[in-house]
């Protein structure tokens, strides 16, 4: 890989697909309208699984949709290249878009604008580590050798998309807005019926119980793992090796079987300084 990361405004991002003009053209130009609804994580929080539910809803239930068209294609990332052409070219279908930018460098429209935000908030501990395994065998951003060595990227934010610290307090600061949905992956896992009618509630959507029953189904960790439109499909194998899975284990607390007791300790050192002052029931994941 030529490069490690592409940078813009002091935040690295994966080198596929990505370009500063492009993230300048989503920071800056584009228009977020009022009917659109958007998921917008720290990667490996739950962003797909989110996607998945949020198709389901518009389509009641009805597997079809989630099974022919890709993820990124249903709910396109606006920060890449592909994905800010799909979203601006976007003639039908629901107004579904995704995003992992850090507030900073959100679309200015959404500030203004009535759009619908969903953000996913996952333990750090265990986003790390999905993370690792995501980067490492995928050649989208720079690989890390080592599980230690990744650690050590993830505190200081030398991962795509910045420190996840930064991401979440930055996000944070709207979780009281009225068009913001804050969830927690780890109530999604010990819930996912009060979540999928959460998510109905917050867009005014009524499903019947049958219905509901179908997004459940069709949006299960298991479901998602045989859904190859769920895993990254179309990308050369070169980028994503044949049989890759965004749906890797979906538990909560697998960082426990990687992490020594000197990281588990180094990483809430870290977590206490930098997420001071919020309130704790926003990590409520133990
Ligand atoms: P793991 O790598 O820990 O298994 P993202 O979509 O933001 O990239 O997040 C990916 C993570 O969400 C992966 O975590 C994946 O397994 C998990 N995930 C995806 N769908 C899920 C589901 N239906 N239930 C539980 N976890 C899910």
């Amino acid at each position: 890989m030529a490069q490690d990361y592409v940078w813009y405004q002091g935040i690295p991002f994966p080198v596929v697909d990505f370009y500063p003009e492009v993230i300048k053209a989503a920071h800056e130009e584009l228009v977020l309208k009022g009917e659109n609804i958007i998921t917008v994580t720290y990667p490996k929080s739950g962003t797909h699984w989110v996607i998945e539910v949020l198709s389901l809803i518009h389509s009641k239930g009805d597997p079809n949709w989630i099974r022919s068209v890709p993820t990124y294609v249903r709910s396109p990332w606006i920060e890449t290249a592909s994905g800010n052409r799909c979203t601006v070219e976007r003639k039908e279908g629901p107004p579904l878009i995704s995003s992992h930018l850090p507030i900073q460098l959100f679309p200015k429209s959404f500030f203004t604008s009535k759009a619908k935000m969903i953000y996913v908030i996952r333990n750090p501990k265990d986003v790390l580590i999905s993370g690792y395994y995501f980067w490492r065998f995928t050649n989208l951003a720079k690989k890390p050798e080592s599980l230690e060595q990744y650690f050590e990227w993830f505190l200081q934010g030398h991962v795509p998309y910045g420190s996840w610290f930064d991401h979440v307090r930055g996000w944070m600061s709207m979780r009281k807005k009225e068009n913001m949905l804050v969830l927690s992956y780890e109530q999604m896992k010990k819930d996912p019926r009060s979540m999928v009618e959460r998510i109905c509630e917050f867009l005014g959507k009524a499903l019947e119980p049958g219905e509901l029953d179908l997004v459940l189904e069709n949006s299960s960790f298991q479901a998602m793992k045989e859904n190859k439109m769920s895993n990254l499909p179309c990308i050369p194998e070169e980028l994503v090796p044949a049989g890759f899975k965004i749906n890797r284990k979906g538990i909560k607390g697998d960082w426990k079987n990687h992490f020594t007791p000197a990281q588990t300790q180094a990483f809430e050192e870290t977590f206490r300084e930098k997420m001071a002052g919020l309130p704790p029931e926003l990590f409520s994941w133990d």
